[in-house]
């Protein structure tokens, strides 16, 4: 019989990627999408498997939803995807980032331990959540102190607790996948990645003059969406629960993220490139660098597309969509 895995937040860039790696793996898909007005912005990264996934309404703040879903689904594996997933926005929104990255946590793992405990549960922990935390190597790592510096962090903190204890105290099978930054062209285009590409290309082919960004100075450890919901489904699939770091070990600044697709656009940065406080965080997170040797070692998992890869991948993304467009 074909394994069942639900996916909360199904429709967003990991959601779409691991429904396809597990269809691939001959899962049976289900996953849970939020009512909104628009119709097409739930479905547009999912599109493509219409007829191979089921869909469900639900909410992690309803747990009505979730015992409706998960009694009748009775699933092998749960991916919690599902969250607010923008750091500075949850300056804006910290309340609604609480509930739903931590309180919609609680609910699902409540509504996972009185209807299906015999399922795995993986939660999307962040490395976020390190803040402005780095051990001595300038990297982080499973041993590493949480410091938080947004809402966002906390919350997630929060989120990444409540796993562990359910874990201990009701001897679930319940993971944290402590995921570095990851992207791809499905990247929503106001995280810097894409908002980077996206508007490089525009000024390439004349559509737009300007990038406006917030601070280009900290650093992050970016790799390929696609790579890393692989290691979701090994982190479910080791034989006892745990916790993973998911990095590529490589770090770069918002700024070198800058140089790469400009040169590679043949544009000059300086004409181009402004800065704006509206895009600034009322506390950065400034450095990160993800040790992942524990996931190497035990999963026998390692990223495979390379940063140029990706932000290539992305540029020709975006010259395609605009130049047919054009
Ligand atoms: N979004 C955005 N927009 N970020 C900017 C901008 C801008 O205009 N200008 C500079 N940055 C800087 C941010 O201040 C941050 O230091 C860095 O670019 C990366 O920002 P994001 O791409 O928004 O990602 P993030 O690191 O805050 O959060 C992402 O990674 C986390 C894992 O550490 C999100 O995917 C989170 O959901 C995820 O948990």
């Amino acid at each position: 019989m074909k394994k069942k895995a639900l996916i909360t937040g199904i429709s967003g860039q990991d959601g779409s990627y691991l429904s396809e790696y597990l269809l691939e793996n001959n899962y049976e898909v289900f996953g849970i999408i939020r009512r909104n007005s628009i119709v097409e912005h739930q479905r547009n990264r999912i599109e493509q498997l219409d007829n191979q996934i089921n869909l469900e309404y639900g909410d992690l703040m309803d747990s009505s939803s979730l015992e409706r879903i998960l009694n009748a689904v009775q699933p092998n594996e749960i991916y919690n995807l599902a969250a607010q997933s923008h750091v500075r926005i949850s300056f804006e929104i910290p309340h609604f980032t609480l509930q739903t990255n931590g309180i919609g946590v609680l609910n699902l793992l409540e509504t996972f331990r009185t209807n299906c405990p015999t399922a795995k549960f993986y939660q999307a922990s962040s490395s976020e959540m390190f803040g402005r935390s780095v051990d001595d190597d300038n990297c982080q790592r499973e041993t590493t102190r949480f410091e938080p510096t947004s809402p966002y962090g906390c919350a997630k903190v929060l989120a990444y607790n409540l796993v562990k204890h359910y874990r201990f105290a009701y001897s679930l099978f319940c993971s944290n996948g402590i995921l570095f930054n990851h992207e791809s062209p499905r990247r929503g285009s106001n995280f810097v990645t894409n908002k980077v590409v996206k508007t490089a290309v525009e000024i390439k082919l004349g559509l737009k003059n300007k990038l406006i960004l917030g601070n280009m100075d900290s650093y992050r450890d970016w790799g390929h969406s696609k790579d890393y919901v692989v290691a979701m489904n090994k982190i479910l699939n080791h034989k006892e629960p745990d916790d993973f770091v998911i990095s590529t070990g490589i770090t770069r600044s918002v700024r070198d993220l800058c140089k790469y697709v400009f040169a590679k656009l043949n544009l000059e940065m300086d004409k181009h490139i402004f800065q704006d406080k509206k895009y600034m965080r009322p506390e950065e997170l400034k450095y990160l660098k993800g040790d992942s040797t524990k996931a190497r070692k035990i999963l026998n998992w390692q990223p495979k597309i390379s940063f140029e890869e990706l932000i290539d991948e992305m540029i020709d993304h975006w010259m395609d969509l605009f130049s047919k467009q054009k």
